[in-house]
């Protein structure tokens, strides 16, 4: 009999099983925005095409502008056929806006919340997702509250940016608190939503192969690069105020550290993976200014520079960051993390790699050259993971050695389905209904980032980040901190 090869086996394993949530009625405050209509509302319907919201759930938009029901269908068809084109048929959508509502409420006044309430569905899940400034979120959990929608099994799904810094987190964290309970709250960071990022636990816990070499004994370093090709248009006064450092290094390169640093939670549960990922926070080592570069984007033809695409010519604001980041514990004392991240730059492309350390002697002798393992855990684009290993390079000619990368790309090995592995909110807001925080972040953390975040926004107050080409890797500076280190970035490209 023949046995079937391991892409067959994978492909089967993998076929992807779609469990129903419980039927839920979810509110969306900001529900007519850019973020609710963007990606929260398309998640949805892609969920609903899977098989996995149940006829009778009710999507309930609520927001200050004054429409009904029909109007917002209306305005989420619209949103559909932009953001989820090719999702479903007609009959689908049909029956995806059928269960939507909309109900007008003003967060500050009392404009609606008794119609809410006389909306909800009692002994059913229920959720209300902020998808509004975090200005709002004291004001919504408090009238959430004096309209009885407060109940124990009731849940809130809160945006970042989770404050601006230590203080204004731990204000936002109490606010919450007066009328929600921790295991209530869900603080979405969409970066631990990404398919491939729980994949980083999956092959760090899954396998007996990596495991035993994670730490600095084996580890040279570990590189961390979010890099985008887009700019800031747009939205140039949110992120003027926040720059690459509040936007992307406090919240997802943050969560991308700690899982890559985290001790081996005891089990895949909530707590026990919070617990350790505030571990690895607490561990950082405050970044000394020498080991941090800033860097803004400049003009390139057409496209005008990052001053001008804020409307704030004179910004001190940063699009990229570059930080060299020491975890003092145990497993990683001496192996440094270098993170960078940045608009503007040569590719979108985000990847975290693995640097081991060179064989400790090498017996084909100096004409052999140097060679190391490299982990590559790519996140997007073409998700996957590849270990580069060292071979000998084929043919005659004596032992010459290669580096060759024994690829895992997820749409190779696992087939089509795996290629359209579900968007991070898909995920994250189906484990909002199912209850499991696993993948959201606990006050503490948050707190936690912020307090190793601030002294470093402080220190470069007044100070003007580097100019960088766009279409670059970001400033050179951000390479020479790597060089005087006797390393270097891996190159950021498709
Ligand atoms: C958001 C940031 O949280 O993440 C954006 O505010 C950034 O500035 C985006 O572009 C990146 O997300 P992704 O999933 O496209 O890598």
């Amino acid at each position: 009999m023949t046995q079937p090869n391991s892409r067959e086996t994978a492909a089967r394993s993998s076929g992807s099983r779609v469990i129903p949530v419980e039927v839920f009625d979810l509110v969306i405050f900001g529900g007519t925005g850019d973020l609710a209509l963007r990606k929260i509302l398309p998640a949805l319907y892609r969920r609903f095409i899977a098989g996995q919201i149940p006829a009778g759930t009710r999507l309930i938009g609520a927001a200050r502008t004054d429409h009904d029901a029909t109007e917002y269908r209306t305005l989420v068809a619209q949103a559909l056929t932009e953001h989820a084109p090719d999702a479903g048929t007609e009959t689908t959508r049909a029956a995806f806006l059928a269960m939507l509502d909309y109900v007008m409420v003003d967060a500050l006044g009392d404009t609606g919340w008794a119609e809410l309430a006389a909306r909800m569905t009692p002994g059913r899940v229920q959720a209300f997702y902020f998808s509004v400034a975090p200005s709002l979120f004291g004001a919504l959990a408090m009238r959430l509250h004096q309209h009885g929608m407060a109940d124990a099994g009731a849940r809130i799904v809160v945006e970042k940016p989770f404050g601006r810094d230590q203080q204004t987190a731990e204000a936002l964290n109490r606010d919450l608190a007066q009328h929600f309970r921790e295991g209530q709250i869900y603080r979405i960071d969409h970066y631990l939503g990404k398919e491939t990022v729980q994949n980083l636990m999956a092959i760090r816990f899954g396998n007996m192969l990596f495991e035993p070499l994670w730490n600095a004994q084996y580890v040279d370093h570990i590189q961390i690069t979010v890099a985008e090709t887009v700019g800031v248009a747009g939205r140039g006064d949110y992120y003027d105020r926040s720059g690459a450092m509040r936007d992307m290094v406090q919240n997802h390169l943050m969560q991308l550290l700690c899982l890559i640093a985290m001790e081996p939670p005891a089990r895949f549960e909530p707590n026990a993976v919070r617990d350790e990922k505030l571990k690895v926070i607490r561990a950082l080592d405050p970044v000394a200014p020498g080991d941090i570069v800033r860097g803004q984007y400049l003009a390139d033809g057409e496209a005008p520079g990052y001053g001008d695409d804020v409307g704030n010519p004179a910004s001190l604001t940063e699009s990229f960051v570059a930080l060299k980041v020491l975890v003092s514990n145990w497993r990683w004392a001496g192996t440094p993390f270098y993170l960078r991240t940045g608009k503007r730059l040569r590719a979108r492309t985000s990847e975290i790699a693995v640097v081991f350390k060179e064989t400790p002697h090498s017996i084909f002798g100096a004409e052999a050259g140097q060679h190391r393992n490299i982990l590559t855990i790519r996140l997007q684009p073409n998700e996957g993971i590849d270990l580069g290993v060292t071979i000998k390079a084929p043919g005659p000619g004596g032992m010459r050695l290669v580096d060759v990368p024994l690829d895992m790309t997820f749409s190779e090995a696992l087939g089509p389905a795996a290629g359209a592995a579900a968007d991070a909110y898909e995920r994250l807001i189906m484990d909002v209904i199912r209850g499991n925080q696993t993948l959201f972040m606990r006050g503490d953390e948050v707190v936690a980032a912020w307090a190793w975040t601030d002294p470093m926004i402080a220190s470069w107050e007044g100070v003007a980040p580097l100019p960088y080409d766009a279409g670059s890797a970001g400033p050179d500076e951000a390479l020479a901190l790597m060089h005087r280190d006797g390393r270097r970035w891996r190159e950021i490209r498709l």
